[in-house]
């Protein structure tokens, strides 16, 4: 399962998003935004990043107007490793690397194409683990130290 969220800048590309995971056939969640009303990113990114956090959804993809905004929110929860990519190889690079669990896009910044491209390339990568699961337990470790949360992933 996958949740998603926008602001109003980001609509348009969760819109595109949202049809390319049904032509996939995988299953997702919107919390939001509806319409293009003008909103506060926090109040969207805030509902993705807690599920992520809780383990209640595996991934999330969250946009804005230049992605920035989501990202800031969705990484002040534990657990969550939110990337704003701006093109291919980063969200690659995300998933191989970082192994993000939530993906970050601007609708300001990409058009409709590019995004399904990259939650594309993104959900068709593999985390590498190896060299790469050291760096991600020294965030583990962070977050523990500072928000005492318990270890998962
Ligand atoms: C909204 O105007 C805009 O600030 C928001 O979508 C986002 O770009 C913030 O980072």
């Amino acid at each position: 399962m996958i949740a998603l969220a926008s602001d109003h800048g980001g609509l348009l590309l969760k819109e595109a998003v949202k049809e390319l995971l049904r032509e996939r056939g995988i299953p997702f969640e919107d919390c939001g935004t509806e319409n293009g009303d003008s909103v506060d990113y926090p109040d969207y990114g805030e509902k993705v990043a807690r599920k992520v956090a809780a383990g209640a959804v595996e991934k999330g993809i969250l946009f804005c107007g230049t992605g920035i905004g989501m990202s800031i929110v969705a990484n002040k929860f534990p657990h969550v490793r939110a990337a704003l990519v701006t093109d291919p190889f980063m969200a690659r690079m995300a998933k191989e690397h970082n192994n993000a669990n939530i993906l970050v896009l601007g609708g300001r910044v990409l058009d409709e194409h590019q995004a399904r491209e990259m939650v594309a390339t993104w959900l068709d990568a593999t985390y590498e683990g190896g060299r790469h699961q050291g760096r991600l337990d020294k965030i583990a470790a962070l977050e523990k130290e500072i928000y005492k949360t318990g270890t998962r992933d």
